[in-house]
Parts: structure tokens; C-alpha cells; sequence
């Protein structure tokens, strides 16, 4: 029996190298940047031009009030951030917009669906290398025709990891960040990382080039294309605190293996952070 969801992957592979080239243009011509919940924390007309475009070809598809959408642009301007149990579109159009602005050569789209709040696939274009990742539930992770597997390594002292500094600059938070950092790099590790996208991190544990990426204070949108990417190459997602990974919670570890997930758990220092769907949460 055809599975239900093979057109909307297919289509969302589409749909992602499309909005890539409107990015790649834009990169040609004046970035006007604003600023969201901080002054690190920027956005263009690119970013919302682009999740304008996603939205609208996925409406044209497959109807408009057939599927929920979130969006990181739309839920900054407004639009509630639930996940239900309705077939939703979960979308970073510029996954990287820091990058995106200076012109470091690393920025994606994330287009993800989930069913039931169940993820069933993920697609992250890193635009500017025209590489495309995807992965389907059940049916393996690829980075263009390559099938991808983590790495095989167990052992943390041979491991690279990836963490972001994210864009919250409060000191509280700046020193956990470090901290956690300089006490992984003591472990020790061969070394720390960052592309400056989380679905692009992600997609590097899926690829085998690092063993671990995790993050506090990422979104939904960030991360959950990249989370079936990673399960699907091998690899695994965790809490922060070693629970259940939880896609609103903002926090996460991915990892080739429980073995180096664990070691990294051990040196993290959480700090809080207010979740995705905090709004329902309180009601
Ligand atoms: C950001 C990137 C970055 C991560 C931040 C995200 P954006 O996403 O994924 O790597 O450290 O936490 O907010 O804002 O460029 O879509």
C-alpha cells in the first residue's frame, strides 16, 4: 500500500530547493536585518518572504485547511506555536539568519511534518552547499542520493561535538553556556563546533562528521526536520537532563550513540528556558 504521507515528502524536497534559491538570490543583493527578542536575534524580509512562499506552495498543494502550519516567522508575528494531533507543517525558512546576514556560508531550510505530534519526516536544504538532506520514518536518512549512518564512535575522548552560543546574551545563561563548554572541552574532546544552524548541526551527526549536537534555548522549528534525519541515520535524541526528548522543550541532545549522549549529559548545566508552547501550557 503507497504510504500516506510519500507526496507531501516528495513535495516538501521541492518546496525546500525552491525557497534555497530564493535565498541564494537574496545573498546577491542588500540584506535589510531587524531584530527580534533581542539585539542578536535577527530577522530579514528574506526570512519572511521565504516562509511566505513555503506556506503558500504547500497551500496551493494539498488545500488550504488541510494541515496545521508552524512557523518561526509566523509565530513571531503572532500565530500560536501548538502542536496538535492534525497533520502539521513545522518550518525554519532561514535556518541560520545570523550566518544568512554575514555571509557565512552556512544557512538551511527546515521543513518537517508531524502527525499525531508524531514526526514522520524531515527535510534541511543547506542552501548555500546545495546539499539536500531528508529522511522519511522507517525509511533511512540521505544527504542528496548518499544514505547517511553516524558514526560508529563510542569513546569521548575521540569524539567532535557541536553547541551553539544561541541568542540569548543574559550573563546567567552566557556563563552556563561557557561553562558547559569549557567542561566538555576538558573531557577531554578532539574539539567543539558550530555551523551556526542547528539543522545543519544536526544533519552533521546524522553524516557521521560530528558525534554530538546539543543546544538550550533552540525552537522546534530548528530542530525538527533534523530530528528524523538523525533517528534515521542511527543516531538519537535525548532531554538535556537525560529524559525523553521533548520537541517544544527547547532543549536537546543528539547523539551517535547513548554511550557519548550520556557523557555529554553529565557536564551540561541546565538553565530554564521558556518553552514552545508555554502559552497552552498555562491555560
Ligand atoms: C538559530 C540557529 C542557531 C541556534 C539558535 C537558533 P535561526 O536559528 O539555528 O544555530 O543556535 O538557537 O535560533 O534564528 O537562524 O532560525
Amino acid at each position: 500500500m503507497a504510504d500516506p504521507w510519500d507526496r507531501a515528502y516528495d513535495f516538501a524536497v521541492k518546496v525546500a530547493r525552491r525557497a534555497g534559491e530564493e535565498i541564494r538570490k537574496a545573498c546577491e543583493s542588500e540584506i535589510k536585518v531587524m531584530i527580534k527578542s533581542s539585539a542578536v536575534d535577527l530577522v530579514t524580509k528574506t526570512d519572511e518572504r521565504v516562509e511566505k512562499i513555503i506556506i503558500s506552495m504547500l497551500k496551493e498543494e494539498f488545500g488550504a485547511n488541510t494541515y496545521n502550519f508552524i512557523g518561526e516567522e509566523s509565530v513571531a508575528n503572532g500565530k500560536p506555536c501548538i502542536l496538535t494531533d492534525k497533520p502539521t507543517w513545522i518550518i525554519d525558512p532561514v535556518d541560520g539568519t545570523t550566518n544568512f546576514v554575514h555571509g557565512f556560508p552556512f544557512v538551511a531550510v527546515s521543513i518537517a511534518f508531524a502527525v499525531k505530534k508524531q514526526l514522520e519526516f524531515g527535510v534541511v536544504y543547506s542552501c548555500l552547499e546545495d546539499k539536500m538532506y531528508k529522511a522519511r520514518k522507517g525509511k533511512g536518512a540521505f544527504c542528496d542520493n548518499d544514505r547517511l549512518q553516524v558514526s560508529d564512535v563510542k569513546d569521548i575522548n575521540k569524539s567532535l561535538i557541536i553547541s551553539e552560543h544561541g541568542t540569548d546574551r543574559s550573563p546567567e545563561k552566557v556563563t552556563k553556556i561557557f561553562s558547559t563548554m569549557q567542561r566538555i572541552l576538558r573531557i577531554p574532546v578532539h574539539g567543539l563546533r558550530g555551523s551556526g544552524t542547528a539543522a545543519t548541526n544536526m544533519c552533521l551527526v546524522a553524516c557521521g562528521a560530528v558525534e554530538a549536537f546539543f543546544e538550550i534555548g533552540i525552537h522546534c522549528w530548528d530542530i525538527a526536520a533534523g530530528a528524523v534525519i538523525v533517528t534515521e541515520a542511527g543516531g538519537m535524541l535525548l532531554d538535556v537532563d537525560g529524559g525523553p526528548f521533548d520537541l517544544m522543550s527547547r532543549r536537546m541532545v543528539s547523539a551517535n550513540n547513548n554511550t557519548i549522549a550520556q557523557r555529554i549529559i553529565k557536564e551540561i548545566e541546565i538553565f530554564p528556558v521558556e518553552r514552545d508552547d508555554a502559552e497552552i501550557s498555562k491555560k
